[in-house]
């Protein structure tokens, strides 16, 4: 049994902890796409994790957690998350894998990622300059590098510099930088290629021989809907598919596999980087949601945009992705605030539209209808019961409940575990 862990909206809507949470009940946690654009925070026993690649679940003594082929992998950021954890006192080694398939970002995927998003100019997409977006396209280019050549000497080295040739054509000729040595790649990362070995395997055999012992795998996505490459804010999207299909093929499961979808939902929007965000508060209210919420990239530190939920994108949301219910997150975040605003459509030229429009120049330049709640005051971060909520509290998670049309079964109020009421 799989059940698949989405964000439906822009990332960042508190799914490592949700997937923490979850990863009790489950033996194996999968991670599906992404890289180290991702950050996963998880808080146990007032100890903040950020996770970028490792699977939210490592905390757990007795879990196991997959990146599947489907994963960009930093080796840098892999092992320096790998030596916080150890030094945490959380024991990593024969609870991790990694797919044979993954591809590996190196140095100039990072430096390339930069210098364009800087060459863009007016169409800068922000990206969080991980080199995610040109490890992939080095992917479908077919001269990328996977995990299965980087642990061969001849083989990464063969591969290094065909790659490096074309690069270094752009950083010297086009973007006029400093050229990179393979050699010195080579040696700089030789250490990385021996400490990884001992994780690499075939995950995606692994989990169907797992599966088929019957055995609970929890796919992990990163980043959100809006930022799938297909389906998301295209271009202002990131280079893989966060959507639950996403899962079959970043993990090399069958679609039959998987038995439940979970979407999270954070109880109001943001975003990081740029492209369109109708519902985003421009003024002091979206500063204030920003600063009660936190609202920094758990990656970059770049401050998040704020704004109210959006449930014309999460409704979009629970259709492609097949949604069984959602996890709404940070609902604490909204104590205080008199009125609560939710997008219930869109107006454009006039005409109203009540579906989230592929076409960027209506979703740019689009007005939001909105409904909207009286807010409460009650410190809600400590509630167990569903029925202890405010009224208002109810009121306006049943309004998103019957905008979106999914049920939602979980609220969360705050990063620890137990701020989770079970609805
Ligand atoms: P990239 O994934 O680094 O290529 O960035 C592309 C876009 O996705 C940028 O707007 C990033 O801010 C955004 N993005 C990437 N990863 C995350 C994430 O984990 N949370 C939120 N936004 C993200």
């Amino acid at each position: 049994m799989v059940t698949v862990v989405i964000g439906t909206q822009w990332g960042d809507e508190g799914k490592g902890k949700v997937i923490d949470y979850l990863a009790e009940n489950v033996d194996i946690i999968a991670r599906y796409q992404g890289g180290a654009n991702a950050g996963h925070t998880v808080v146990v026993n007032d100890k903040k994790f950020i996770f970028h690649l490792i699977p939210s679940g490592i905390l757990y003594p007795n879990k196991i957690c997959v990146i599947g082929n489907g994963v960009v992998i930093d080796p840098v950021s892999l092992f320096e998350e790998i030596e916080y954890l150890e030094k945490s006192g959380i024991d990593v080694e024969k609870k991790l894998f990694i797919s044979e398939n993954a591809h590996i970002t190196l140095p100039y995927h990072k430096l390339l990622d930069q210098i364009e998003d800087k060459f863009r100019g007016k169409g800068k997409l922000g990206t969080t300059g991980r080199g995610i977006g040109t490890t992939y396209t080095d992917k479908f280019a077919r001269i990328g590098i996977r995990v299965i050549d980087f642990v061969d000497e001849d083989v990464f080295m063969e591969k290094l510099k065909i790659a490096l040739e074309l690069k270094n054509y752009l950083f010297k000729e086009y973007y006029k930088e400093e050229i990179l040595s393979p050699e010195k790649i080579f040696k700089e990362y030789e250490i990385y290629r021996k400490e990884i070995k001992k994780f690499v395997i075939n995950t995606s055999l692994y989990l169907n021989e797992e599966i088929e012992k019957g055995k609970k795998v929890l796919a992990e996505g990163a980043q959100g809907t809006f930022l799938d490459i297909d389906f998301g804010t295209y271009p202002y999207v990131t280079a893989s598919n966060p959507i639950a299909g996403g899962a079959c093929i970043g993990l090399g499961i069958s679609p039959k596999k998987i038995k439940k979808i979970i979407g999270v939902a954070k109880a109001y929007t943001t975003r990081v980087g740029m492209g369109p965000f109708p519902t985003e508060i421009k003024d002091q209210i979206g500063e204030k949601l920003r600063k009660i919420g936190d609202e920094f990239g758990a990656t970059t530190g770049r401050p998040r945009r704020c704004g109210w939920f959006d449930a014309i994108i999460v409704k979009f949301a629970g259709i492609i992705n097949g949604i069984d219910e959602i996890v709404l997150t940070k609902l604490d975040v909204l104590t205080g605030f008199k009125n609560i605003k939710i997008g219930i459509g869109y107006k454009y030229n006039n005409k109203v539209i009540n579906e989230y429009p592929f076409n960027s120049k209506i979703f740019s330049n689009c007005e939001v209808i909105y409904d909207e709640v009286d807010g409460w005051d009650e410190d809600i971060s400590k509630v167990k019961k569903y029925n202890d909520l405010p009224e208002n509290a109810k009121r306006y998670i049943e309004k998103i409940e019957e905008k979106i049309g999914i049920r939602i079964t979980k609220i969360s109020t705050g990063s620890s575990r137990n701020q989770t009421i079970e609805r």
